[in-house]
């Protein structure tokens, strides 16, 4: 999978960061979800780790159809194609779909667009099981969610709702969650009662 770090890099299309996929590898390992539902599909290259650490079957969402096609032909090139669902949609259309159908998942991985983790927040909540886990990537955004200078004007929102997604996190007693200050920032988050 070297060779779509690669493309990835060589594209400019954003993946996960290497100590970051290392804390998801092992919680997949550790846990083995047989459902995962991941945001935020790029060109698979999370989604392939994500599949090469468990035997889930992995619903994962990609707005752009580009990256959406180009994720499809690396699942069928290492033949996890029939443990994929890939829809090419926006998120939130997908988890009000997931939720009305009732779907279920043991884990999620959250990387989407990063200012609508708090929108996204409810519906990922109702989607996990008992003892299910969200990860949620980008979550201190290179320092700027928890920094008390002033915040660049293109990124005020998105920063002012990564600050509110963590917070009602945090603040969730049916959740317990650790945020991670490694590379971007990371949080796992276990849903213990339900
Ligand atoms: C950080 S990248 C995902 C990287 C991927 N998880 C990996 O590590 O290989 C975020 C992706 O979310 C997609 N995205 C952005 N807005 C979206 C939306 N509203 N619905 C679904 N996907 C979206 C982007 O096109 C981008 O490919």
């Amino acid at each position: 999978m070297k060779e779509i770090k690669e493309y990835a890099l060589l594209n400019h299309v954003p993946i996960i960061r290497d100590q970051t996929l290392d804390a998801l590898e092992k919680i997949c390992k550790t846990h083995n979800p047989k459902s995962v539902l991941e945001i935020g599909t790029a060109i698979g290259y999370s989604g392939l780790k994500i599949l090469s650490n468990c035997d889930c079957i992995l619903t994962t969402i990609e707005k752009d159809l580009i990256r959406a096609e180009k994720a499809k032909s690396n699942f069928e090139k290492y033949n996890f194609i029939n443990r994929v669902n890939l829809i090419q949609d926006d998120a939130l259309n997908v988890l009000i779909r997931l939720v009305k159908n009732k779907e279920k998942f043991d884990l999620i991985f959250l990387d989407g667009p990063k200012g609508q983790y708090i929108k996204y927040y409810p519906y990922l909540k109702k989607l996990l099981n008992k003892n299910g886990i969200l990860f949620a990537d980008n979550v201190l955004l290179m320092g700027l969610v928890q920094s008390g200078e002033e915040i660049p004007h293109k990124k005020r929102s998105m920063i002012i709702n990564m600050r509110k997604f963590l917070k009602i996190l945090k603040e969730d007693i049916e959740f317990q969650t650790i945020i991670y200050d490694v590379e971007d920032g990371y949080s796992i988050s276990k849903l213990t009662k339900k």
